[in-house]
């Protein structure tokens, strides 16, 4: 069992996570059209999905914690609509918009997870990436077990994206945790070139 099975029953009850995945989504809705088919990376308890729901056609959810699955697939009005799987093999569509939010710093080779993604997405689709600037390996309470980036450069993504052919159209900063001290997020928005 995974760290985040044994978190995903209580995940939504942390009200910092909860804002942080408005705020993305907020922002995410400043840059993305509507009536989208949308994939939601490392969705967790679908916190950010269930709320793209007013401008999206579907969303699948992927989760590689098959209790976050459970959580988020709990709360699904409609399974046709939106639902959430444990891998991307159970995939077989491409989509308007990839999103993804605090999860590219549990992800060890992101050139590699940027190409797998590439594959998932039409022709002047876009992916939104909404995740920690460069931190000291402070931010995670529990430790950094599973934590393979302590933030990120956002040039270096920049670039990864740019050599899958994707163009940064948007960046945002949706959300600044306040712990200890304070632990800005960015969102960055890419299209890829047609
Ligand atoms: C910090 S949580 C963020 C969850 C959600 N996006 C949110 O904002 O509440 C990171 C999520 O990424 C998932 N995850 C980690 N590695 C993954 C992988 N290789 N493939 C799919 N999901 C992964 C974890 O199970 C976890 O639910």
């Amino acid at each position: 069992m995974s760290s985040f099975d044994t978190l995903a029953k209580n995940w939504d009850k942390n009200a910092r996570r909860v804002a942080v995945a408005k705020s993305v989504a907020d922002h995410i809705k400043k840059c993305a059209g509507e009536n989208l088919k949308i994939m939601d990376f490392g969705c967790g308890t679908g916190l950010l999905s269930y709320n793209l729901t007013d401008i999206a056609q579907k969303i699948v959810g992927i989760d590689n914690s098959p209790k976050m699955v459970e959580e988020f697939n709990k709360k699904s009005p409609n399974l046709q609509k939106i639902k959430a799987y444990a891998s991307l093999k159970d995939i077989d569509e491409r989509f308007d918009l990839i999103v993804s939010s605090m999860t590219f710093h549990h992800i060890p080779d992101i050139p590699k997870l940027v190409a797998k993604l590439s594959r998932y997405i039409i022709p002047e689709g876009m992916i939104c990436v909404a995740d920690l600037h460069k931190e000291d390996g402070s931010f995670h309470d529990r430790g950094n077990e599973g934590v393979y980036h302590f933030g990120f450069d956002v040039d270096w993504l920049v670039e990864i994206f740019s050599e899958q052919g994707f163009e940064l159209v948007c960046e945002e900063t949706p959300f600044v945790i306040q712990k200890q001290k304070a632990y800005p997020l960015f969102l960055l928005c890419f299209k890829k070139r047609s």
